[in-house]
């Protein structure tokens, strides 16, 4: 076994460090927070909505009530996030609208919310990581597949959210800070339900019927859950990868295999 290099630098572990999360009060949000209280990580919850964040205060983890999108929030969550050992990236909206009606305002504010609200946070809490910490942003299977035209835009932010990961992962590499990205597929969450409403509406057909015919492009049959989401994140985070960073991890069924 060799010495290790110098200037090499052991993750940190969970337990006894400090996470951040973004979209807390989310579906895989609310999963991360709870897995990284079982670990025993301190864990820092954001998120816009307030009562889905007091349910998360009351299992023990500490909240900030800001909107991402903004850039004095953003700022004041930096601020009193300094020097947590990880941050993960689960801030997101998406909306369905026919591309080629997409107008400037929607087109701006997906991005400012999705995009802005990552790069910043990778950059100000990156900033003041300390060495051995890891960040994780939520990517997605459509950022590879761009076959659901109705959320193009959502698509495009989230291949952003992949040039995001790669360039900090190189940026951040030397102070020994890793940053990877996850690609869920079809994860049952209230950000699907949003999917399945706006797509079968737009096509005239019922829920049931897309959701049918959506599970039956995913090899395993079903949908993804929140909590194996949050299961890939705590591995991304955690010492079993310390080998890995700038990647894009496919958690979709089968559905992307690249
Ligand atoms: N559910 C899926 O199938 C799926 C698939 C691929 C990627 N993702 C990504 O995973 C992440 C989490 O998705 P989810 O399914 O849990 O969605 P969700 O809608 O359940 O959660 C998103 C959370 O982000 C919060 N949020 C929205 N705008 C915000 C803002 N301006 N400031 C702060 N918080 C804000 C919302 O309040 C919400 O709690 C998102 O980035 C999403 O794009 C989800």
């Amino acid at each position: 076994m060799s010495a290790d290099p110098p200037g090499w630098s052991p993750p940190a572990d969970i337990a006894g460090s400090t996470a951040v999360v973004t979209g807390a009060a989310g579906g895989i949000g609310a999963a991360v927070v709870d897995r990284l209280l079982t670990d025993g990580a301190t864990v820092i919850a954001v998120d816009v909505e307030p009562s889905g964040l007091e349910q998360l205060r009351a299992r023990g983890a500490s909240v900030i009530v800001a909107d991402l999108s903004d850039p004095a929030d953003r700022a004041s969550v930096i601020e009193r996030c300094a020097g947590a050992e990880f941050l993960v990236n689960a801030a997101g909206i998406l909306f369905v609208q026919p591309l080629m009606t997409v107008g400037l305002e929607a087109w701006r504010r997906i991005w400012s919310v999705n995009v802005d609200s990552m790069f910043f946070l990778c950059q100000g809490i990156g900033a003041a990581m300390p060495a051995g910490g890891a960040i994780v942003n939520l990517s997605s299977t459509s950022a590879k597949l761009a076959t659901t035209v109705d959320l193009a835009p959502y698509g495009m932010t989230k291949l952003a959210a992949l040039g995001i990961t790669r360039s900090f992962a190189s940026e951040l590499a030397p102070r020994r800070i890793r940053v990877n990205a996850i690609c869920p597929g079809v994860i049952d969450t209230p950000m699907q339900d949003q999917v399945l409403e706006g797509i079968a509406g737009l096509r005239g057909i019922t829920v049931e019927h897309l959701s049918t015919e959506r599970l039956r492009m995913v090899p395993l049959g079903r949908a993804g859950s929140p909590e194996e989401c949050a299961g890939l994140i705590r591995f991304l985070l955690g010492p079993e990868s310390a080998y890995m960073t700038g990647q894009a991890i496919n958690i979709s069924g089968g559905l992307v295999t690249w």
